[in-house]
């Protein structure tokens, strides 16, 4: 195993420091630490615990010509992320401990970052029977976190066994929050812009009336839930409403609901189609101020990698979805940091321990302290840069950030002491 030396880096933004990683932990902290080891260069990176990604759509098995668990793994470690959760709308479905496993062991394979495989909650994501709950959970892969996405579990009675069930396996519930009988045809936020437009809305509300159902009902299970992707304003209502009631709920926000607006549809350019939509600058506001108050526990990127054919078409025929893990961190800082919304220590907490503690990922999340696991990710806070969509790590294009300058570059990426991203590059 290697030993390295991380020299003059800023644990949470915080004073410099000497960080030293030997077989796997960080070894020693401490100004003017000496070593024979290799050094690494840190002045003036910020040091934070690697990333958690609660919500990642890896592909495999199924559509691996747009992304696999290997391609899926490095944007994920240049990133910044050393464990990722890969959603279970594959195809097959991950339902059964077979297709987690396979998932778990391709990851593993891959040695980039954790991938971390979702269950779904009903059998082939149709909504009608529950799927194999606790032998996903007792499989190698140790599912914890349980999702339709793509789908919600629509069916009451049924999520109420759901909660029921995954309370009792120590697991979580991710709701992808839409009422399905509230958004047939739906294209984009329901408002002025989509009238003028002329494309079918996707109101709030069918956001809205699920996560309220699904807060009382899991505040009647005594169960876990976690709401994924929230986009409004009055779902963070909602959730700051169940939270004060002690409801065991937790909520995530995408980067691209933090600085992204329903504006960005009126050039009918499909890169911009996602489910849930982009929302109003009010709503953005709402949820930044969600996730600055804790109400939001955390920041998930619902990446989303999609093939040329199915979004450089009519807005109406493509699919929804958009790529993340790349500039997850530096939406976050731009938005986030740089707005004094939050501080680096809080990114750490809604990109890290948080995300680690409702997937229950023992070895993430952790602080960056003598004994701890050396999952870490150094940063410059002053990079900026252009994305070019051609230099991305993901098998698809579909960034929405393509062309957008950008603040702060990861720089290195360690797993387990191990650098999975040297300067920028994978390291395989
Ligand atoms: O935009 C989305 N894309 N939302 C989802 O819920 C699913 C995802 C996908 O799988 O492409
Ligand atoms: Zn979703």
């Amino acid at each position: 195993m290697t030993t390295l030396l991380i020299r003059g880096a800023r644990p949470y933004g915080e004073d410099a420091v000497d960080v030293l990683v030997k077989d796997g932990v960080v070894a020693a902290i401490g100004t003017d630490l000496s070593s024979t080891a290799e050094t690494i260069d840190a002045t003036g990176l910020v040091l934070l615990p690697g990333l958690v990604d609660l919500h990642t759509h890896l592909r495999e098995p199924g559509r691996e010509d747009t992304e696999t668990v290997l391609t899926g793994s490095r944007a994920a470690a240049l990133g910044g992320y050393t464990a990722v959760h890969a959603m279970a709308n594959t195809d097959p479905v991950a339902d059964t401990a077979g297709v987690v496993e396979q998932v778990w062991r391709l990851g593993r394979d891959a040695g980039l970052v954790d991938v971390v495989p979702v269950g779904a909650v009903t059998v082939g994501l149709a909504g009608e029977r529950l799927a194999e709950l606790g032998a996903m959970a007792d499989s190698a892969a140790r599912v914890r976190v349980f999702s339709d996405d793509g789908k919600c579990v629509a069916d009451p009675a049924l999520m109420r066994r759901a909660l029921e069930y995954t309370k009792a396996l120590d697991g979580v519930v991710a709701q992808h929050a839409e009422e399905p009988r509230l958004t047939v045809g739906a294209q984009m936020h329901e408002g002025d812009r989509s009238a003028r437009l002329g494309l079918t809305g996707w109101p709030a509300v069918a956001e809205e009336a699920i996560i309220a159902r699904d807060v009382l009902l899991a505040e009647h299970v005594g169960a876990r839930l976690h709401v994924c992707h929230v986009s409004t304003a009055g779902s963070v209502e909602l959730i700051r409403w169940a939270k004060s009631r002690g409801v065991q709920v937790t909520a995530e926000v995408t980067p691209h609901h933090l600085l992204l607006t329903d504006a960005c549809a009126e050039g009918y350019d499909a890169t911009f189609k996602v489910n849930p939509p982009l929302r109003t600058a009010e709503d953005v506001a709402a949820l930044r101020a969600g996730l600055a108050d804790g109400t939001i526990d955390a920041v998930a990127t619902d990446h989303a990698p999609h093939a040329a054919e199915d979004k450089e078409v009519e807005w109406a025929q493509a699919r929804p979805g958009m790529l993340g893990l790349e500039q997850a961190l530096s939406v976050v800082v731009g938005t986030m940091v740089e707005t004094g919304l939050l501080t680096w220590r809080e990114v750490a907490d809604r990109m890290s321990v948080r995300p680690a503690a409702i997937g229950r990922l023992a070895g993430h999340g952790r602080p960056v302290a003598v004994g701890e696991p050396a999952n870490l990710v150094l940063v410059d806070p002053g990079a900026r840069s252009v994305v070019d969509p051609a230099a991305l790590a993901s098998k698809s294009r579909n960034s929405p950030y393509a062309g957008r300058e950008l603040p702060a570059r990861v720089v290195h990426t360690l797993l387990r002491g191990e650098l999975s991203v040297r300067d920028g590059k994978v390291q395989e």
